[in-house]
């Protein structure tokens, strides 16, 4: 059976990781959860983009080899992904020998079929850029725009790849899969980009100038350059006996940030796979970035970085990750603020969903000796709740489908709030001081109301708070299930739990210091 594959981007391990590269691996690991509950077979994969010119003028600049110091920057941002729970089955780093073989042999199958030649490379190079730059990326007066650096010419043997050759193909082929980007107003900036002729790419640099890269197999006075490096990973990650794993190719989704789509992913990638005999991935979903307040984009080069880290020691893990779900619409970008992220996290983490948390274990200890009693008859508001539940339920679903997480979690949030006016409007407190044998009964159904929705809420958030879901869950006496299947069910599933007091969901913060 095919199982759902899905990657994220590798990053460049230059530097550390900032709130950017978290989002998208926070991002993919929650449809990745989503899927598994859904019941799915995953398979995930990230890693790290370690070869290339920056990284070994990083090390350098450090006085320690290469390796070393792409091994230190790798750990750091395994390590940033392991504290945010990101489930990755799979985590591949570009210098494991796993990883170039496969590369190497790519290389050799599309050399032996003619479709790499050698010729003579002259261009004016930018070196903070890795990359040479075209005549139309000058400004006005002649100059080169800041951001490339020092621009230097260089003329130099290199190996090119029949880049060209595929262009029709690749037309034809995203016009006969109109979902191929994700969101589709990007596929049509890509058949925009291909109405203009597409350059052979040039994937090689000589040594002695990149030293830091995987050698040609057939000429070892080369190494590979960037996308021909790292674009492999998607497949040496799952490589099989002389091709991608049958049960995992194609990939079902490739999720990238918007500025590595045109021409890499969108362009470079699928001709590679098609000219070398696989089939391309099913589908590139393609995020928007994090912006700084200003409207910058944040940058290592810049030196304006947001270090996500900062957040997750004081808010903890899911507080994070609830945030950078709820904030941004998969897709666009968004602006990034401490003041927004202590507002969702006071008044949805805290207030809504700590506040349901805590009242519902209090009173069930203190009117049900901390068992939840059976309901019995139920009223409007139960048939209300339960109606909006399955509302929420079904909608909720549809949403992750379509990977409109912020609006889903919104919704969710709607049902939690609605169980505390629920409570409100029973107020068990009242209910408790009355001897009518009546009352009492409600007493309970309010009690065993408001544990199951609670349940059902904190199901929902699963795939963006697994923590705090497993809390609740053990707060609630209730075992969690690999697979949503009927956990999404209202039902009487708590009836008889014992519940465990004292669980503290997000804590107002200490002011920073
Ligand atoms: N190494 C390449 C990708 C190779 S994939 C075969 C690369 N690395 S990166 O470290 O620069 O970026 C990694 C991912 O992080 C990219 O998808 C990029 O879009 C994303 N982000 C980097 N900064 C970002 C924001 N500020 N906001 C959201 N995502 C951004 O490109």
């Amino acid at each position: 059976m095919k199982s759902f594959y899905i990657t994220t981007a590798i990053d460049y391990v230059n530097g550390s990781p900032h709130l950017g590269h978290a989002y998208e691996k926070v991002l993919v690991d929650v449809i990745a959860r989503f899927r598994r509950l859904m019941g799915d077979k995953v398979f995930f994969l990230t890693g790290t983009d370690e070869h290339g010119q920056k990284v070994q003028m990083s090390a350098r600049k450090r006085g320690i080899p290469a390796q070393q110091f792409v091994d230190a920057t790798a750990a750091e941002f395994r390590a940033l992904y392991d504290r945010l729970h990101v489930s990755y089955d799979d985590f591949i780093r570009t210098t494991e020998e796993r990883h170039q073989r496969v590369v190497r042999e790519i290389l050799q199958r599309l050399f032996d079929k003619g479709e790499i030649y050698r010729a003579e490379y002259r261009g004016f190079y930018s070196t903070r850029q890795e990359q040479f730059l075209l005549e139309k990326d000058r400004l006005p007066d002649g100059s080169w725009p800041e951001i490339f650096g020092e621009v230097t010419e260089i003329i130099e043997p290199n190996y090119f790849f029949k880049l060209r050759s595929y262009q029709d193909w690749l037309v034809g082929h995203l016009k006969a899969h109109e979902d191929f980007i994700f969101p589709r107003f990007r596929q049509k900036q890509v058949l925009e980009f291909l109405k203009e002729p597409l350059n052979d790419l040039c994937i090689s640099r000589p040594r002695e100038r990149l030293e830091w890269g995987i050698p040609l197999p057939f000429d070892e006075a080369f190494v590979t350059y960037v996308w021909f490096d790292a674009l492999v990973n998607y497949v040496s990650g799952v490589w099989g006996d002389g091709g991608p794993r049958a049960e995992l190719w194609p990939a079902d989704f490739h999720v990238i940030g918007k500025d590595i789509l045109v021409p890499p992913h969108a362009v470079y990638w699928p001709i590679m796979l098609h000219a070398a005999g696989y089939e391309p991935p099913q589908a590139l979903l393609v995020h928007g970035w994090w912006l700084l307040k200003s409207g910058q984009k944040m940058s290592k080069s810049t030196g304006e970085v947001v270090n996500p880290l900062d957040l997750i020691e004081r808010f903890g893990t899911d507080a994070f990750r609830y945030f950078l779900v709820r904030e941004m619409n998969v897709g666009q970008d968004s602006e990034f603020s401490l003041e927004l992220f202590l507002s969702r996290y006071n008044s949805d983490l805290a207030n809504d969903l700590g506040n349901l948390v805590n009242r519902t274990l209090n009173m069930s200890a203190r009117y049900a000796g901390g068992v939840v009693p059976a309901a019995g008859t139920v009223g409007d508001p139960e048939r209300e709740l339960q109606a909006l539940w399955e509302r929420t339920r079904d909608e909720a679903i549809r949403l992750c489908e379509g990977f409109q997480f912020h609006s889903a979690l919104e919704r969710a949030f709607v049902f939690i709030k609605a169980i505390n006016a629920y409570i409100e409007k029973r107020a068990p407190w009242k209910l408790a001081k009355s001897a009518d044998p009546a009352d009492q009964a409600l007493l309970q159904t309010s009690l065993a109301t408001m544990a199951e929705a609670l349940r059902l809420g904190v199901t929902l958030l699963a795939p963006v708070t697994p923590a705090t879901t497993e809390k609740v869950y053990a707060a609630l006496g209730h075992q969690s299930a690999p697979q949503w299947q009927d956990e999404l069910r209202w039902g009487e599933r708590l009836t008889g739990a014992r519940l465990q007091p004292g669980l503290v969901l997000f804590p107002r913060p200490e002011p920073a210091t």
